[in-house]
């Protein structure tokens, strides 16, 4: 699996609840943890036994050396992930409330300073999402499309859409990039995610088909979604079929939820064979 995105360190504020525009809410707590949608992704499929490649751009700083150092212990590749002096490493400033749910302010900073520069061929799944510059993934797509690789897009913020890709959008996301059936017009599929509930994919002509969620106890939300693209993406370059692979994803996304931090609780594939008994 071949992952191009961010990478971040997360100040997560954990708290009974968010505060509104204007509002001081007190009686929280703090933790630094390592973040960005693209890292959560590669560490979710590696997690999964997947020999992942993270293309993705640090700062020349403290920050950019923990995401390093913590990616590379995860037997992830970072042969690919370079190291800017133009920018600091980013950060996300995330609230969480008591429900596990979350808001997220990101400053990218080095993840818009990506360039693609990795070997992509036909077996390989690649994995993009839209925190960095998007040129870097306009260009991972047409070197993956070309060799015939399976490409999943995760339109994260929702900034663009890419033909004939895999897209994985959440029900915002969706909404904001035009509607399923503007996406399936130009996708061989749409899996839109739909937190809790599970998913459903989308494919022009065709019926969609509706993935339930799975209960657990959840504690934080932030990187479900990226758990949900890394054990895609996983499931795909195993052969699974999409159907399959969707239905493994929302295991992983639910699995993900248990823990405090994008990657505290991220499943392996035994937690999800356990959940997933059909
Ligand atoms: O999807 C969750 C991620 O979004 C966080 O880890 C944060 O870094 C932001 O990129």
């Amino acid at each position: 699996v071949v992952v191009v995105g961010s990478a971040n360190v997360d100040l997560v504020w954990h708290g009974p609840r968010l505060p509104d525009r204007g509002e001081t809410v007190t009686d929280g707590t703090f933790a630094q943890v390592l973040g960005g949608k693209g890292a959560n992704q590669a560490a979710s499929a590696s997690a999964l036994g997947a020999a992942v490649v993270f293309v993705g751009c640090v700062g020349d700083d403290e920050h950019g050396a923990l995401v390093r150092a913590d990616l590379s212990a995860r037997g992830i590749d970072c042969s690919s992930l370079t190291t800017t002096t133009d920018a600091a490493t980013g950060v996300a400033l995330i609230a969480v409330d008591e429900h596990g749910d979350n808001t997220i302010a990101v400053a990218p900073g080095a993840n818009r300073h990506v360039s693609f520069d990795a070997q992509i061929s036909a077996d390989d799944v690649l994995l993009c999402s839209c925190e960095v510059n998007l040129d870097a993934v306009e260009a991972a797509v047409g070197v993956a499309l070309a060799c015939g690789a399976t490409v999943v897009v995760n339109p994260a913020p929702a900034r663009a859409v890419f033909a004939g890709t895999i897209l994985t959008p959440n029900e915002r996301e969706c909404m904001q990039l035009g509607g399923v059936d503007a996406l399936t017009a130009i996708a061989p599929a749409v899996v839109v995610t739909e937190g809790p509930r599970g998913a459903t994919l989308h494919r022009a002509g065709r019926p969609p088909h509706r993935r339930p969620g799975y209960d657990v106890e959840t504690v934080d939300t932030t990187g479900a979604g990226d758990a949900f693209n890394g054990a895609l993406a996983w499931a795909l370059v195993n052969g699974e079929p999409l159907e399959r692979a969707v239905q493994l994803a929302c295991a992983a996304g639910a699995l993900a939820t248990r823990a405090l931090g994008a990657r505290a609780s991220l499943p392996k594939a035994d937690e999800i064979y356990a959940l997933v008994i059909d």
